[in-house]
Protein backbone atom coordinates (compact mmCIF):
# COMPACT_ATOMS: atom_id res chain seq x y z
CA UNK A 1 0.00 0.00 0.00
CA UNK A 2 0.83 3.71 -0.79
CA UNK A 3 2.62 5.42 2.07
CA UNK A 4 -0.73 8.51 3.22
CA UNK A 5 1.12 11.77 3.04
CA UNK A 6 0.24 13.47 6.08
CA UNK A 7 -0.62 17.46 5.85
CA UNK A 8 1.48 19.86 8.04
CA UNK A 9 -0.12 23.35 9.00
CA UNK A 10 3.01 25.13 10.58
CA UNK A 11 2.22 28.69 12.48
CA UNK A 12 5.27 30.13 13.82
CA UNK A 13 8.81 31.83 12.86
CA UNK A 14 10.80 32.70 9.96
CA UNK A 15 14.45 33.95 11.11
CA UNK A 16 17.55 34.97 9.65
CA UNK A 17 20.08 33.12 11.16
CA UNK A 18 23.69 35.07 11.22
CA UNK A 19 26.26 31.74 12.30
CA UNK A 20 29.37 32.45 13.43
CA UNK A 21 31.78 29.56 13.59
CA UNK A 22 34.07 30.19 17.17
CA UNK A 23 37.02 28.17 18.04
CA UNK A 24 35.15 28.96 21.12
CA UNK A 25 33.23 30.86 23.12
CA UNK A 26 34.03 34.04 24.29
CA UNK A 27 34.17 35.13 28.11
CA UNK A 28 32.71 38.41 29.19
CA UNK A 29 34.85 40.99 27.64
CA UNK A 30 36.71 38.88 25.58
CA UNK A 31 37.15 38.96 21.78
CA UNK A 32 37.44 36.05 19.41
CA UNK A 33 38.63 35.70 15.90
CA UNK A 34 35.84 33.63 14.40
CA UNK A 35 36.51 31.08 11.54
CA UNK A 36 33.57 31.64 9.32
CA UNK A 37 30.04 34.26 9.33
CA UNK A 38 27.01 32.92 7.49
CA UNK A 39 23.77 34.42 6.86
CA UNK A 40 20.58 31.97 6.18
CA UNK A 41 16.95 31.07 6.63
CA UNK A 42 15.86 29.38 9.69
CA UNK A 43 13.97 30.46 12.94
CA UNK A 44 12.06 27.54 14.81
CA UNK A 45 8.77 27.63 12.78
CA UNK A 46 10.35 27.48 9.20
CA UNK A 47 13.03 24.85 10.00
CA UNK A 48 10.88 22.55 11.41
CA UNK A 49 8.17 22.99 8.65
CA UNK A 50 11.30 22.51 6.22
CA UNK A 51 11.83 19.43 7.97
CA UNK A 52 8.82 18.09 7.70
CA UNK A 53 8.17 18.98 3.89
CA UNK A 54 11.51 17.16 3.39
CA UNK A 55 10.38 14.80 5.52
CA UNK A 56 7.64 13.59 2.81
CA UNK A 57 4.50 16.11 4.12
CA UNK A 58 2.69 18.17 2.61
CA UNK A 59 3.47 21.69 4.38
CA UNK A 60 1.61 24.92 4.57
CA UNK A 61 3.69 27.67 6.62
CA UNK A 62 2.06 30.29 8.62
CA UNK A 63 4.41 33.52 9.29
CA UNK A 64 5.52 37.01 8.94
CA UNK A 65 8.10 39.05 7.35
CA UNK A 66 9.59 42.37 7.58
CA UNK A 67 10.08 44.94 4.63
CA UNK A 68 14.09 44.45 4.94
CA UNK A 69 16.61 42.40 3.13
CA UNK A 70 16.19 39.16 5.38
CA UNK A 71 12.72 38.42 3.93
CA UNK A 72 14.07 38.18 0.71
CA UNK A 73 15.90 35.10 2.29
CA UNK A 74 12.81 33.78 3.29
CA UNK A 75 10.97 34.27 -0.12
CA UNK A 76 14.03 32.18 -2.05
CA UNK A 77 14.04 29.89 0.82
CA UNK A 78 10.63 28.51 0.38
CA UNK A 79 10.41 29.29 -3.43
CA UNK A 80 13.57 26.67 -3.82
CA UNK A 81 11.74 24.13 -1.16
CA UNK A 82 8.42 24.68 -3.15
CA UNK A 83 6.81 25.77 -0.02
CA UNK A 84 3.42 28.12 -0.72
CA UNK A 85 3.27 31.35 0.31
CA UNK A 86 0.19 32.02 0.54
CA UNK A 87 0.42 32.49 4.91
CA UNK A 88 3.50 34.21 4.50
CA UNK A 89 2.08 38.00 5.60
CA UNK A 90 4.53 41.09 5.96
CA UNK A 91 4.70 43.48 8.32
CA UNK A 92 4.36 47.04 6.93
CA UNK A 93 7.82 48.44 7.75
CA UNK A 94 8.65 45.63 9.61
CA UNK A 95 12.04 43.70 10.60
CA UNK A 96 12.28 40.30 9.67
CA UNK A 97 13.12 38.11 12.51
CA UNK A 98 17.50 37.54 12.83
CA UNK A 99 18.85 35.10 15.12
CA UNK A 100 23.18 35.74 16.46
CA UNK A 101 24.30 31.97 16.63
CA UNK A 102 27.68 30.75 17.73
CA UNK A 103 28.80 27.81 17.65
CA UNK A 104 31.65 26.10 18.43
CA UNK A 105 33.95 24.64 16.23
CA UNK A 106 35.32 22.50 18.99
CA UNK A 107 32.40 20.76 20.76
CA UNK A 108 29.20 21.74 17.67
CA UNK A 109 27.22 23.12 20.84
CA UNK A 110 25.69 26.81 19.93
CA UNK A 111 24.77 29.67 21.52
CA UNK A 112 21.60 31.58 20.16
CA UNK A 113 20.37 35.16 20.90
CA UNK A 114 16.80 35.61 18.57
CA UNK A 115 15.18 38.69 17.78
CA UNK A 116 11.75 37.62 16.64
CA UNK A 117 10.79 41.03 14.99
CA UNK A 118 7.71 40.77 12.47
CA UNK A 119 7.31 36.75 13.90
CA UNK A 120 5.32 38.69 17.03
CA UNK A 121 2.39 40.06 14.86
CA UNK A 122 0.88 37.56 13.34
CA UNK A 123 -2.68 38.05 14.35
CA UNK A 124 -5.16 35.81 14.98
CA UNK A 125 -7.18 36.83 11.80
CA UNK A 126 -4.23 35.97 9.90
CA UNK A 127 -4.38 32.44 11.34
CA UNK A 128 -8.13 32.13 11.23
CA UNK A 129 -7.39 33.00 6.46
CA UNK A 130 -5.89 29.42 6.96
CA UNK A 131 -8.92 27.75 8.23
CA UNK A 132 -9.69 25.53 5.57
CA UNK A 133 -6.19 24.83 5.60
CA UNK A 134 -6.49 23.35 9.32
CA UNK A 135 -9.28 21.89 8.82
CA UNK A 136 -8.05 19.61 5.84
CA UNK A 137 -4.42 18.69 7.77
CA UNK A 138 -3.42 16.28 9.82
CA UNK A 139 -0.94 18.07 12.67
CA UNK A 140 -1.21 21.37 13.47
CA UNK A 141 2.73 22.44 14.67
CA UNK A 142 3.59 25.01 16.80
CA UNK A 143 6.68 27.15 18.53
CA UNK A 144 7.15 29.80 20.83
CA UNK A 145 8.39 32.76 18.71
CA UNK A 146 5.49 34.06 17.63
CA UNK A 147 3.08 35.67 20.50
CA UNK A 148 0.27 34.25 22.27
CA UNK A 149 -2.88 34.97 20.28
CA UNK A 150 -1.76 33.43 17.05
CA UNK A 151 -1.18 30.64 19.15
CA UNK A 152 -4.16 29.91 21.45
CA UNK A 153 -5.92 30.52 17.54
CA UNK A 154 -4.07 28.12 15.59
CA UNK A 155 -4.37 25.53 18.72
CA UNK A 156 -8.26 25.96 19.04
CA UNK A 157 -9.11 25.66 15.39
CA UNK A 158 -6.96 22.50 15.30
CA UNK A 159 -9.04 21.31 18.13
CA UNK A 160 -12.31 22.64 16.53
CA UNK A 161 -11.14 20.43 13.53
CA UNK A 162 -9.97 17.09 15.46
CA UNK A 163 -6.71 17.73 14.59
CA UNK A 164 -3.22 16.58 16.42
CA UNK A 165 -1.96 19.16 18.17
CA UNK A 166 2.19 19.48 18.57
CA UNK A 167 4.10 22.21 20.32
CA UNK A 168 7.34 23.23 20.39
CA UNK A 169 7.52 24.82 23.58
CA UNK A 170 10.85 27.00 22.62
CA UNK A 171 12.29 28.92 23.35
CA UNK A 172 11.09 28.29 26.76
CA UNK A 173 8.50 30.75 28.30
CA UNK A 174 4.60 31.07 29.43
CA UNK A 175 2.41 28.82 28.05
CA UNK A 176 -1.27 29.44 28.59
CA UNK A 177 -3.57 27.00 29.95
CA UNK A 178 -5.24 26.87 27.17
CA UNK A 179 -2.70 25.55 24.89
CA UNK A 180 -1.33 23.50 27.31
CA UNK A 181 -5.09 21.63 27.47
CA UNK A 182 -5.20 21.30 23.65
CA UNK A 183 -1.80 20.25 23.07
CA UNK A 184 -1.43 16.31 22.28
CA UNK A 185 2.15 16.08 21.96
CA UNK A 186 4.61 18.40 23.77
CA UNK A 187 7.94 18.07 22.38
CA UNK A 188 10.66 20.32 25.04
CA UNK A 189 14.40 19.62 25.15
CA UNK A 190 15.88 18.79 28.77
CA UNK A 191 16.37 22.69 28.97
CA UNK A 192 13.14 23.34 28.33
CA UNK A 193 11.32 20.47 30.13
CA UNK A 194 13.73 21.61 33.61
CA UNK A 195 11.93 25.51 32.80
CA UNK A 196 8.52 24.07 33.06
CA UNK A 197 8.74 21.52 35.38
CA UNK A 198 11.86 22.43 37.45
CA UNK A 199 13.38 19.01 36.95
CA UNK A 200 16.61 18.62 36.09
CA UNK A 201 17.25 15.44 34.41
CA UNK A 202 19.62 13.51 34.42
CA UNK A 203 18.19 10.08 33.70
CA UNK A 204 15.19 7.86 32.64
CA UNK A 205 13.56 8.02 35.91
CA UNK A 206 14.27 12.25 36.06
CA UNK A 207 12.84 12.36 32.39
CA UNK A 208 9.88 10.53 33.46
CA UNK A 209 9.07 13.01 36.78
CA UNK A 210 9.22 16.04 34.24
CA UNK A 211 6.90 14.17 32.22
CA UNK A 212 4.54 13.27 34.72
CA UNK A 213 4.83 16.87 35.71
CA UNK A 214 3.96 17.98 32.51
CA UNK A 215 1.21 15.62 32.19
CA UNK A 216 -0.10 17.18 34.79
CA UNK A 217 -0.48 20.61 33.48
CA UNK A 218 -2.55 18.83 30.59
CA UNK A 219 -1.08 18.09 27.34
CA UNK A 220 -2.03 14.24 26.69
CA UNK A 221 1.81 13.27 24.97
CA UNK A 222 5.67 13.50 26.18
CA UNK A 223 8.12 13.41 24.21
CA UNK A 224 11.59 15.03 26.42
CA UNK A 225 14.74 15.56 23.57
CA UNK A 226 17.41 14.76 24.88
CA UNK A 227 20.21 15.57 22.53
CA UNK A 228 22.50 11.97 21.23
CA UNK A 229 21.00 10.15 23.85
CA UNK A 230 17.99 10.42 21.83
CA UNK A 231 14.37 10.97 23.26
CA UNK A 232 12.26 9.64 26.88
CA UNK A 233 8.92 9.35 25.56
CA UNK A 234 5.74 9.03 27.57
CA UNK A 235 3.24 8.49 25.34
CA UNK A 236 -0.50 6.44 25.05
CA UNK A 237 1.24 3.89 23.34
CA UNK A 238 5.20 4.34 24.37
CA UNK A 239 6.41 4.87 27.94
CA UNK A 240 10.94 4.83 28.11
CA UNK A 241 13.86 5.87 26.09
CA UNK A 242 13.64 5.93 22.62
CA UNK A 243 17.93 5.81 21.12
CA UNK A 244 19.36 8.72 18.98
CA UNK A 245 22.20 7.65 16.56
CA UNK A 246 25.67 7.65 16.86
CA UNK A 247 27.10 10.11 14.03
CA UNK A 248 30.26 13.26 14.35
CA UNK A 249 28.63 16.05 15.24
CA UNK A 250 29.63 19.44 13.78
CA UNK A 251 26.49 22.16 14.56
CA UNK A 252 23.60 21.35 16.68
CA UNK A 253 21.91 24.04 15.92
CA UNK A 254 18.30 22.93 14.54
CA UNK A 255 18.75 19.85 15.60
CA UNK A 256 15.13 20.28 17.72
CA UNK A 257 13.46 21.86 14.79
CA UNK A 258 14.88 18.28 12.51
CA UNK A 259 13.18 16.07 15.12
CA UNK A 260 9.94 18.08 15.75
CA UNK A 261 9.35 18.48 11.69
CA UNK A 262 10.18 14.86 11.39
CA UNK A 263 8.16 13.59 14.34
CA UNK A 264 4.79 15.84 12.99
CA UNK A 265 5.66 13.86 9.49
CA UNK A 266 5.66 11.07 10.90
CA UNK A 267 2.53 10.86 12.85
CA UNK A 268 0.72 13.42 10.36
CA UNK A 269 1.11 9.48 8.30
CA UNK A 270 -0.08 7.71 11.06
CA UNK A 271 3.06 5.81 12.63
CA UNK A 272 3.26 5.18 16.54
CA UNK A 273 5.55 6.95 18.68
CA UNK A 274 8.34 4.57 18.95
CA UNK A 275 8.39 4.48 15.08
CA UNK A 276 7.69 8.25 14.50
CA UNK A 277 10.41 9.40 16.89
CA UNK A 278 12.93 7.02 15.53
CA UNK A 279 11.95 8.96 12.20
CA UNK A 280 12.95 12.14 13.99
CA UNK A 281 15.93 10.86 15.83
CA UNK A 282 17.10 10.28 12.07
CA UNK A 283 16.58 13.45 10.84
CA UNK A 284 18.18 14.86 13.47
CA UNK A 285 21.31 12.90 13.47
CA UNK A 286 21.56 13.48 10.11
CA UNK A 287 21.03 17.65 10.35
CA UNK A 288 23.63 18.08 13.36
CA UNK A 289 26.53 16.51 10.40
CA UNK A 290 25.90 19.17 8.60
CA UNK A 291 26.93 23.08 9.12
CA UNK A 292 23.13 25.14 9.31
CA UNK A 293 19.43 25.18 9.73
CA UNK A 294 16.80 24.77 7.31
CA UNK A 295 19.37 24.62 4.36
CA UNK A 296 20.34 21.29 5.73
CA UNK A 297 17.47 19.42 6.54
CA UNK A 298 17.83 15.72 5.29
CA UNK A 299 15.07 14.30 2.36
CA UNK A 300 13.39 11.33 2.52
CA UNK A 301 15.48 9.04 0.92
CA UNK A 302 18.86 10.37 3.68
CA UNK A 303 16.30 9.51 6.76
CA UNK A 304 15.18 5.58 4.83
CA UNK A 305 18.88 5.33 4.28
CA UNK A 306 19.97 5.67 7.78
CA UNK A 307 17.34 3.96 9.35
CA UNK A 308 17.87 0.90 6.98
CA UNK A 309 21.60 0.95 8.17
CA UNK A 310 20.58 0.80 11.76
CA UNK A 311 18.27 -1.43 11.45
CA UNK A 312 20.32 -4.08 9.60
CA UNK A 313 23.27 -3.70 12.30
O1 LIG B 1 16.21 26.11 16.82
C1 LIG B 1 17.18 26.80 16.07
C2 LIG B 1 16.64 28.12 15.64
O2 LIG B 1 16.41 28.91 16.77
C3 LIG B 1 17.57 28.91 14.76
O3 LIG B 1 17.38 28.66 13.40
C4 LIG B 1 17.30 30.35 15.17
O4 LIG B 1 16.67 31.06 14.15
C5 LIG B 1 16.43 30.27 16.41
O5 LIG B 1 15.15 30.64 16.16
Amino acid sequence: MAQKKGKIVVMGSFITDIAVMTPHFPADGETVLGNSIKFGPGGKGSNQATAAKRAGAEVIMITKLGEDFMSRIAVSHYEKEGMSQKYVYTQKNGQTGSAIIEINAETAENRIIVLTAANRSITREEVDRAEEEIKTCDVVLTQLETSDEPLEEAVLLAKKYGKINVLNPAPAGDVSETVLKNTDYIIPNETEAEYYTGVHITDESSAELAADKLLAMGVKNVIITLGKAGVYAKTADYRGMIPGFRVKAVDTTGAGDAFCGGFSAAIAEGKGTEEAARFACALAAISVTRHGTSPVMPYRNEIEELLAKNTDE
